[in-house]
């Protein structure tokens, strides 16, 4: 009879999903169920399990949503199950970690983030909807948005660094590209904003660490690209594995109802991180599974991922009275209307297009795209770069990073095939190949192969080269989750091999694929240009031949900051004011005298060791041609909160090529209520003009994005004076002020 009632619901035409219907949809459909369906609704498992066993567990309504199954004949065929078979012919919801690309693997986010091109995400993120849901996937568990301001952190590669404002803008892109303009339509997936919250603060960078993140700093830097998500529309918030200053995300009342349901507003499904549940339990809060479930539903968390903890013990929870029946309901209700919202009660299998989408010339195209604007250029000393044929014969290509077809895809390339990646030295050798001479010596296997054995032949060939390009950097293997590091240096006998290479009087080009910021200090010194490509995906090689041979111009600028050693981390560029603020001129052992009275250094904020500055500043980032700035004007200098501020500048492109700049709009300011940082990052555009060309930038800044927690802990505007600055990366550029008056 139920399964009727769903079979009925199905009937309904695609047309007919207004909210309301759905609301209404869903009140019947859970007035029908019973206790045991609703908590089936509620338990997410994964799928790379005994088929025969998960074929069972769907035929008798526990499982609602499947994680890891990419097959369409199977997902397809544990559909039919769940909808013919089941007690209530509910559909299974499938998902999958779809962070960067499905089949192809686009930059990680952090290299997405180096583009600062909000756009081009949003459209290389419809793209890969394109292809995880012609393989049945609908749930996608991205983006990740956790702020990273520490590169030892191995996750650090899946978020879009230390910005709060831009990882809202660039996380809140992949949300509108997977879930489309409707979610019904079947080439959209929910999103899901991961991980709430303040998992990106682990102690030491060692992932899944305890978080200690006080209320104001929790409010203003890690909670507002979740609330960007929220309101654009994000359909589900998956909660984290910390627990901040002793309560774990997933059982937290005040974060997952009071915060994220009572005051945004949130209406979507919460699911907990993967065993999070039953993760009360180690972390020491909960005695057992029953006593997590109990603390995690009445908190707000509404799926169980993996931990089985509601479907053991939900029902005896509510049974006894303990759990009230409400709590079940509201969370079951929330999960019916996403499967109602995403059409699976109508259209439950995975699309079949005419024409595959995997690997099409267009989303490969949009992939090589995304990679080009994502790689950054920090050096580039006598023009080195790029390689113009008709000047140079002879290029020695090097290292194990040129030739990592797996390595490059970076860490969630659960579906990347790495046979159809683009490796740096095959795109150079197939594009320039009969132009210039390029010969390849490898010389390491891999980033941690410490050999020594081809050093010298590789001298030999470098020698007879009229340039050297070095690729180095981390395999797939040394970031993403689980995967921290103390140091951060380059591994094997990497730094080794630069060294050596320097010794041969033939420029060298450096290039890093990489998962996060690695320490490169000595490799900036020797190397006469350097390209950081992150770990650039299926397309990485191609992009890298085309800004190498400069087909195409780098444009990417930091998201985060480069220390310049392990010892300054974490260093990011919006920290606070400070007392005993460094000068700029510490951190030199050579000017420590001997046996002086104590204070003889000074007392600054600073390490005798090591400069306070960071190697490279967030927003850093070079291109073939050159930029100015000039001729900063504000519209209005005295604003109300209600106020807009327009700010324009002049930026001309002075060098000899076209090129894009990334204007990036930063405020700061003294005074306040509470310490402030010293600037912010509130704006950026990028900016593509002609060689010679000049054009007047302009910018909107509604004040409101200028609020901050005040003394009292409520968000507001304050009055008071600010500098605004239109630069090229945080620490140059031009300034004027405006004040804030009531
Ligand atoms: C990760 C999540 C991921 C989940 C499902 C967890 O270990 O922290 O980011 O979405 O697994 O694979």
């Amino acid at each position: 009879m139920k399964r009727l009632f769903a079979l009925l619901i199905a009937a309904l035409p695609l047309c007919a999903i207004a909210q309301e219907s759905i609301d209404q949809r869903v009140e019947e459909l859970l007035s029908k169920m019973t206790i045991e369906d609703k908590i089936g609704q509620l338990n997410q498992m994964d799928g790379r399990r005994d088929l025969e066993k998960i074929k069972q567990e769907v035929r008798e309504g526990t499982l609602s949503s499947i994680m890891n199954i990419v097959d369409p004949a199977v997902t397809n065929e544990l559909q039919r199950i769940a909808i013919e078979e089941s007690p209530a012919g509910i559909p299974l919801l499938f998902a999958r970690d779809v962070v960067h690309g499905f089949n192809t693997v686009l930059p990680i986010p952090l290299g997405m983030a180096a583009s600062w091109d909000e756009e081009l995400i949003e459209a290389a993120a419809r793209n890969t909807a394109l292809e995880a849901t012609e393989r049945g996937i609908r749930w996608a568990f991205a983006p990740m948005m956790d702020i990273a301001r520490d590169a030892r952190w191995g996750r650090i590669a899946e978020s879009f660094g230390e910005d709060t404002y831009m990882s809202g803008r660039l996380a809140s892109a992949v949300v509108r590209g997977y879930q489309g303009e409707s979610l019904a339509d079947q080439t959209s997936m929910a999103a899901c904003a991961k991980h709430f919250v303040g998992y990106g603060d682990a102690e030491g960078g060692r992932d899944y660490n305890t978080t200690s993140i006080p209320p104001r700093t929790l409010r203003d830097v890690y909670l507002p690209p979740f609330r960007a998500c929220v309101e654009n529309g994000c359909a589900s918030i998956m909660t984290s594995f910390n627990d901040n200053d002793g309560l774990p995300s997933t059982g937290n009342k005040w974060l997952l109802t009071e915060l994220l349901r009572e005051q945004w507003g949130f209406e979507g499904v919460v699911v907990s991180d993967w065993g999070s549940v039953a993760g009360l339990i180690p972390h020491g809060v909960a005695h057992d599974k029953r006593d997590a479930a109990h603390q995690c539903i009445e908190a707000g968390c509404d799926v169980d991922m993996s931990s089985r903890s509601y479907l053991l013990h939900l029902k005896e929870l509510i049974e006894s009275g303990e759990v009230d029946m409400a709590v079940l309901d509201e969370a079951v209700r929330r999960v019916l209307k996403l499967k109602m919202e995403l059409g699976l009660f109508e259209q439950p299998y995975a699309r079949t297009p005419e024409q595959s989408d995997i690997y099409s010339e267009p989303i490969l195209a949009t992939a090589c795209r995304l990679a080009e604007e994502s790689i950054v250029m920090l050096k580039n000393e006598g023009g080195v770069l790029p390689i113009v044929p008709e000047k140079v014969k002879r290029v020695l290509v090097v290292g194990p990073m040129a030739d990592a077809p797996y390595d490059q895809m970076g860490t969630w390339a659960l579906d990347g095939d790495k046979t159809h990646t683009v490796t740096p030295i095959a795109a150079m050798q197939q594009e320039w190949g009969e132009k210039v001479q390029i010969e390849y010596i490898p010389c390491l296997t891999h980033p941690r192969d410490k050999s020594t054995a081809e050093f010298k032949k590789m001298k030999k060939a470098a020698r007879k080269a009229d340039v050297v390009v070095a690729f180095v950097g981390e395999e797939q293997m040394m970031s993403g989750e689980a995967h921290s590091l103390s140091s951060l240096d380059l591994q094997g006998a990497q730094a080794e091999m630069l060294e050596a290479l320097a010794e041969v009087d033939t420029p060298l080009v450096t290039v890093f694929l990489a998962g996060r910021p690695l320490t490169i200090a000595r490799q900036v010194e020797i190397s006469d240009a350097i390209l950081y490509a992150w770990h650039p995906g299926t397309m990485g090689g191609q992009a890298l031949s085309n800004i190498i041979f400069g087909k195409a111009n780098p444009s990417g600028k930091l998201p985060v900051t480069f220390p310049r050693n392990v010892g300054q981390i974490p260093l990011y560029y919006n920290h606070k004011h400070t007392s005993h603020r460094a000068k700029g001129t510490e951190g030199n052992l050579d000017n420590i005298p001997r046996e002086a009275y104590q204070s003889v250094m000074g007392h600054t904020s600073s390490y005798l060791d090591v400069a306070p500055s960071p190697l490279f500043h967030f927003g850093y980032g070079l291109s073939y041609t050159t930029f100015e700035l000039s001729d900063i004007k504000i519209e209005n200098t005295a604003v109300t909160a209600e106020d807009t501020i327009r700010v324009s500048i002049v930026v001309t492109n002075t060098g000899e090529v076209d090129g894009t700049e990334v204007v990036q709009l930063y405020t700061g300011r003294k005074t306040a209520s509470v310490t402030q940082p010293m600037k912010e990052l509130k704006g950026f555009q990028r900016v593509t003009l002609k060689a010679g060309e000049s054009r007047r930038v302009e910018f909107e800044l509604p004040v409101g994005r200028l609020a901050f927690h005040n003394r009292d802990m409520v968000l507001a505007v304050e009055e008071g004076k600010y500098t605004l600055w239109l630069g090229t990366d945080c620490q140059n550029g031009l300034k004027t002020y405006f004040k804030i008056i009531k």
